[in-house]
């Protein structure tokens, strides 16, 4: 078995192609609409966990400004990198930082704080789900929101595909060629609400030539979020907004 790396690592295939798999990833489509009218036009959001700026960039176009915090190097260069391409007016309304959402402190207060896609299933339920909406709760002004798009425990507990040798994407990619992915293992946990995936990314050339392979490791956790958040100052806001059949995005209000 080849050696894994984690997702979003230097030089991994995972954050290379981020771009490419969200755009393809239907399950994502709203997104952009349901952060922008959580926040007063012109509004200030702090995103926990920005990538490569799918989403800030998008609400930055907007009128929204946005801070965005990453952990992973890799993840944030191409949202640097992003900044030269929108006009000024735009690109100015995007910070990028790099930090650990469950431990910042940026000393100023937004008007939203946004988790998306997933990002506080990425660290580990308990301490860390907690520190985040810790984080979230110190950076909000009294009443404002702040949202986790959360992944469902239904689909976290599905198998993975029967026949693992058929790719469970398979896009064109940027220069030509194409970029598919194969899921090489998926185990979920009930008893810690753990989900533990190897994802293989395989690059081919216009010929359908291997030119890079990299296997990933990404695990997700789940946890009933009410209790953590409230513990830190948040109270549920709404129902949860469905989004793309495979997740929800919780909203809750700083008392
Ligand atoms: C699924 S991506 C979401 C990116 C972007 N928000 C979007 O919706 O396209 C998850 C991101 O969370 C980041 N991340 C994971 N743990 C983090 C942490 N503890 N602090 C900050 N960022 C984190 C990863 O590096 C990755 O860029």
């Amino acid at each position: 078995m080849a050696p894994t790396r984690p997702y979003y690592a230097e030089k991994g295939l995972s954050a290379a192609f981020y771009d490419t798999v969200t755009a393809a990833d239907r399950r994502l489509e709203g997104d952009v609409d349901v952060y922008a009218r959580l926040a007063p036009q012109g509004g200030s959001i702090l995103e926990l966990g920005v990538g490569t700026g799918r989403l800030a960039f998008a609400l930055a176009e907007k009128g929204l400004h946005v801070t965005g915090v990453d952990i992973a190097p890799a993840m944030l260069a191409q949202a640097q990198a992003k900044l030269a391409d929108f006009p000024s007016h735009i690109a100015g309304r995007v910070e990028l930082k790099r930090g650990d959402m469950t431990a910042i402190t940026l000393g100023k207060t937004f008007d939203l704080v946004i988790c998306p896609y997933f990002t506080l299933a990425h660290v580990p339920r308990g301490m860390a789900w907690k520190n985040t909406f810790e984080t979230a709760a110190k950076h909000l002004k009294p009443g404002s929101l702040a949202a986790f798009h959360l992944p469902l425990t239904e689909i976290m507990q599905m198998p993975g595909p029967a026949d693992l040798s058929l790719p469970v994407l398979d896009e064109p990619t940027p220069s030509g060629g194409r970029l598919q992915l194969f899921v090489l293992e998926r185990e979920y946990r009930e008893e810690v609400g753990r989900l533990d995936q190897v994802i293989e990314y395989v690059e081919l050339d216009a010929r359908g030539g291997v030119l890079r392979r990299s296997a990933e490791r990404l695990t997700y956790y789940m946890t009933e979020p009410d209790p953590l958040a409230e513990s830190s100052g948040l109270k549920r806001d709404r129902e949860p907004i469905p989004l793309g059949g495979v997740g929800e995005i919780h909203v809750f209000a700083k008392a």
